[in-house]
């Protein structure tokens, strides 16, 4: 099969891409590398350097049409949900806007990266594929530039399905692994690991009672490959997530553990969300579960530092 993995550079597609390698796949990545990093591609693919908001990038990519794209070319990072929340908008939507436009046109299956954020602060738990998206005013702050782009993708991916197009919605769940970035614009897991070998502190934002449903990546991929992979699931969406609800002074304390360092408390993140846990009922026609542990997807991280 010829995949398109649209951000195959970053943290998520570059491990989807080894593994699609590995099962045999001919991969064309599609990354402007803002984010994603050469490096961690592996040889024997075909990188086109573009960017996912010109679709003269894509036709590239496409020179011999692949059979199936997945999209996950997307600013992320929390701070920059703030910082550049215009750039983010426009990235995220109108990448998702050409993804559907190439898949039209080719007749290829569409897989889109969606995000829990698309619930934006929604309170009910589990979040499911019926949960109401509750954002507030935007004057407030724009953390939710992310949320809001996503929730926009979800509804032009539906609308072009309901047109005829095979088009499969993931959502994955705080995914934590090798390659995960770390630093000011990082994600939670790789910031507390990076911060705790280098500086011998893992700082926590507001309270830390806050919850996340930590995922392996390794976990995660497998049922990426099984969404792409599938018939018959045109407009599902999957919640790729653990159902173990993490606080993040737990996540704080085992990297404590793990490496010796000491917490500290720090100012919160505006529009953070108190809790994020995923229904997984609709998981079922994939046959999907998150099965690694926190602890051992942990120890394996730091070991592997
Ligand atoms: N990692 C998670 O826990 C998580 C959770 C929810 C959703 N997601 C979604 O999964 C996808 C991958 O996330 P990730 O964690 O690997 O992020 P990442 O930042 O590591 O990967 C995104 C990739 O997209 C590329 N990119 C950014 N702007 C681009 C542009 N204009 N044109 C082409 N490429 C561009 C970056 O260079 C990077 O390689 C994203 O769509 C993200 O929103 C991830």
């Amino acid at each position: 099969m010829r995949v398109l993995v649209t951000g195959g550079a970053g943290f998520l597609g570059s491990h989807l891409v080894d593994s699609l390698l590995q099962r045999g796949d001919e991969v064309v990545v599609l990354d402007d590398l803002s984010r994603g990093n050469e490096e961690q591609l592996p040889s024997g693919i075909k990188l086109i350097k573009g960017d996912c908001r010109d679709l003269e990038s894509w036709e590239k990519a496409c020179e011999n049409p692949p059979d199936l794209i997945h999209h996950l070319a997307a600013i992320n990072g929390t701070r920059l949900f703030h910082e550049i929340a215009d750039v983010v908008v426009d990235v995220n939507v109108n990448g998702i806007k050409n993804a559907i436009s190439i898949a039209k046109k080719y007749g290829v299956r569409l897989v889109f990266y969606s995000s829990p954020e698309a619930f934006g602060e929604q309170e009910n738990m589990p979040l499911s594929n019926k949960s109401n998206s509750l954002f507030p005013p935007a004057n407030l702050h724009q953390r939710h530039s992310y949320g809001a782009s996503k929730y926009l993708g979800e509804i032009m991916v539906q609308h072009a399905v309901r047109n005829g197009l095979d088009a499969r919605i993931v959502r994955p769940y705080n995914v934590y692994g090798p390659r995960l970035h770390g630093g000011k614009n990082g994600q939670v897991v790789a910031m507390m690991i990076q911060d705790a070998l280098q500086n011998k502190v893992v700082e926590i934002h507001g309270d830390g009672t806050q919850t996340r449903s930590l995922t392996w990546v390794e976990d995660v991929v497998k049922g990426m490959l099984l969404v792409g992979d599938i018939p018959n699931l045109a407009g599902q969406s999957f919640n790729l997530g653990s159902t173990v609800e993490t606080q993040i002074n737990v996540l704080a304390e085992l990297v404590c553990k793990f490496t010796g360092a000491e917490k500290k408390y720090v100012d919160a993140n505006h529009g953070d969300s108190k809790r994020r846990v995923p229904d997984v009922t609709g998981n079922q026609i994939i046959g999907w579960q998150a099965t690694t542990s926190l602890e051992s997807g942990l120890r394996n991280l730091i070991d592997g530092a």
